[in-house]
C-alpha cells in the first residue's frame, strides 16, 4: 500500500476570512491573535472529522429512547503547540477538545543558519498508543520544526496515522519533507503558498507568527 501525505484546505469562507486578517500587515496584534485563535477553531473542528474517537449508545428523551454518539472519553487526546507561535492557535482548539491534555514543545530555529533547537519539551516519557495527538504549528516553512516536533512524538509511541496537523500557511519545502518522512500524516492547512525567500520566511505568508501574536516585532 502506497501511503501519501493528505494536506486538506478546507474551502470555508470563516477560514479565508481570518486568513486575510492574519496576513494584512495592517493588522495589529490584538487582532492577530484572534485571527490565529479563530483559524485555529475551524482547523481543529475540520481536523476532528473520522479523528476524534466515538462511541455508539443511547439516551432517553422525554419522549424515546434513540441511538446516541458521544465522544469516547476512554481514548486520550494530546494537542502539542510548537512554541512560540503555536500557542495563538491554542485557545482556539482547546474550545473543542476540552478534555484534551496540552503538551508544549518550545523549539527556536536560527534566523541564519535556519537550524532547529528545542528549548523546552513537556512531552510525556512515552503516549499510550491510542493517544490522538493534534499538532499546533501555523507556519510549515523549511519544514525543521515539524521533522524534530514528529520524531519527538512518534518516537514516545504515537502512530503518525493518529496525528492530525494544523497550520495556517503551508508552503512546499515543508510539505516535500513531511511527504518523504510521514506519508501517512494529516494536515489541515488554511492555503498552500508559493515558497520561500532567502531568509526562509514564507512568501505571501503572514511575516512571523510568533512576532505578530505577542507584538514583539
Ligand atoms: N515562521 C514564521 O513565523 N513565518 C514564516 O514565514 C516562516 C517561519
Amino acid at each position: 500500500m502506497v501511503l501519501q501525505l493528505r494536506v486538506y484546505v478546507p474551502e470555508h469562507p470563516l477560514v479565508k476570512h481570518w486568513l486575510a486578517v492574519a496576513r494584512d500587515q495592517n493588522t495589529p496584534s490584538v487582532l492577530f491573535k484572534t485571527a490565529m485563535t479563530e483559524l485555529g477553531r475551524w482547523l481543529t473542528y475540520e481536523a476532528a472529522r473520522q479523528w476524534l474517537p466515538t462511541l455508539e449508545t443511547s439516551v432517553k428523551t422525554p419522549l424515546a429512547e434513540c441511538a446516541a454518539t458521544f465522544i469516547d472519553p476512554s481514548v486520550p487526546i494530546a494537542v502539542v503547540p510548537i512554541l512560540r507561535a503555536g500557542l495563538a492557535l491554542l485557545e482556539g482548539a482547546q474550545s473543542l477538545l476540552p478534555l484534551a491534555s496540552t503538551y508544549h514543545l518550545g523549539l527556536a530555529r536560527n534566523e541564519e543558519t535556519l537550524e532547529v533547537s528545542c528549548y523546552l519539551n513537556k512531552l510525556p516519557a512515552s503516549f499510550d498508543p491510542a493517544t490522538r495527538v493534534l499538532i499546533l504549528e501555523p507556519m510549515l516553512a523549511t519544514g525543521g520544526s515539524i521533522s524534530m516536533a514528529m520524531a519527538e512524538i512518534t518516537g514516545r509511541g504515537v502512530d503518525p496515522t493518529l496525528i492530525r496537523l494544523i497550520s495556517v500557511v503551508a508552503a512546499p519545502p515543508a510539505l516535500q519533507k513531511l511527504s518523504q518522512n510521514y506519508p501517512s500524516l494529516n494536515i489541515y492547512t488554511a492555503i498552500i503558498d508559493e515558497g520561500l525567500n532567502s531568509g526562509g520566511y514564507i512568501v505571501p505568508g503572514l511575516g512571523d507568527a510568533g512576532d505578530r501574536a505577542f507584538g514583539t516585532y
